[in-house]
């Protein structure tokens, strides 16, 4: 199995400790490295370290492979971002063109967390027989809240271990996403598909065949002295679309896995009890700050010698880093992206 890595976060959820130039695949928000490095590390004894590629934009390749523990040479670079269907599909390129047969591609984002790194593996390894067999495998998750961020996959009957998608919807509006939670039959799409290079390129050919021909002129280029300007010519004018709308919405033989494995998307810093285990009074830091009478907050430093004490307060969430300072309600956490915009017009 190889895997490709997504990489192509902006920075605006996490700040002030993720920045545009340094996303929040780069930064390090629970266990031993950047997230890039544990999503690279929740592999490790499934796919072999050199099967396994990232793929970003040009300015932050070496950054990211860097942080992730790869050689340089394991980043696929693409010329400009142009949503995960085109980054997706370089990536199984970029594989196809290093191996032989039709190799069995798992696609995961890089800025995730899963608990459960055993259950994880395992259900990949079955995802992976199925993805043999010609299906597009997607884990599933159990949703909890109506979610207007995610996309929805209907089950149907049962199909090996996982079951035959039904329907699947893409962000969905937030009745409809209630109507979803409700109905029981649906899951959240984890963003984590597994499926054999021929079976997307199939689907790729049959959905957006524009695309699919420019991917052709880009295969023939590879290894050539034109490869460069070949991509970024056809990136240039490549549709700017998810993998999520462009092909798994209407994809046949899709096959989801229910997936109960602690799985967070960690969208913004109101997630963070869900990926680091509360302490005393509900709060969660990664350090040691000194709280009276404070509950539900969340407090995270850079600076390991600084003192940070709250008084009083609650469901709030305090970020220090050494040249800039958050303060913000745990229920405004989403509107942080106003402040990477207002900074933005003040350049
Ligand atoms: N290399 C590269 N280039 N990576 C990209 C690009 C791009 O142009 N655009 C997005 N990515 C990366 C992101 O960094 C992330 O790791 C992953 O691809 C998914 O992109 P998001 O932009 O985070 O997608 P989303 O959260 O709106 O929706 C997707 O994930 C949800 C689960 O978290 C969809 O697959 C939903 O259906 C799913 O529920
Ligand atoms: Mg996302």
């Amino acid at each position: 199995m190889h895997a490709l890595i997504l990489a192509g976060g902006s920075g605006t959820r996490f700040w002030p400790l993720s920045r545009p130039e340094r996303p929040k695949q780069l930064v390090r928000l629970f266990g031993e490295g950047s997230m890039a490095f544990e999503t690279v590390r929740r592999l490790d004894g499934l796919i072999e370290k050199e099967d396994i590629r990232i793929v970003c934009g040009k300015s932050l390749a070496h950054d990211t492979v860097e942080s992730a523990g790869l050689p340089l040479d394991q980043a696929v670079v693409e010329p400009m971002a142009k949503n995960t269907c085109a980054a997706i599909i370089l990536g199984v390129v970029a594989v196809e063109t290093k191996v032989e047969s039709d190799p069995v591609i798992v696609v995961m984002p890089s800025d995730h967390f899963v608990a459960n790194q055993g259950r994880f593996q395992k259900l990949l390894a079955e995802a992976a027989k199925l993805a043999e067999a010609g299906n597009i495998v997607t884990l599933g998750i159990t949703p909890t809240r109506p979610e207007t961020g995610f996309g929805y996959i209907k089950f149907a009957d049962s199909h090996g271990s996982g079951f035959n998608v039904d329907r699947f919807v893409e962000k969905p509006d937030l009745d409809t996403a209630l109507s979803y939670l409700n109905d029981g039959h649906y899951l959240w799409n984890a963003g984590i598909f597994i499926f054999k290079a021929s079976t997307i390129l199939a689907e790729l050919n049959r959905q957006k065949p524009e695309m699919a021909q420019a991917f052709d002129r880009i295969r023939d280029s590879f290894n050539t002295v034109n490869f460069e300007s070949v991509l970024e010519e056809e990136f240039s004018t490549m549709e700017s679309v998810s993998i999520d709308y462009a092909i798994m919405e209407n994809a046949a033989n899709m096959v989801v896995i229910p997936a109960d494995i602690g799985w967070s998307d960690v969208g913004h810093w109101a997630a963070i009890p869900e990926v680091i285990e509360a302490g005393e009074h509900g709060n969660v830091s990664n350090h040691d700050p000194v709280l009276i009478d404070t509950h539900d907050s969340i407090v995270f430093s850079e600076k390991k010698d600084r003192t940070i004490a709250l008084v009083g307060v609650r469901d709030l969430v305090v970020v220090d880093t050494p040249d800039a300072l958050l303060v913000i309600p745990k229920s405004r956490a989403q509107d942080v992206k106003f402040v990477v915009e207002e900074l933005a017009n003040r350049q």
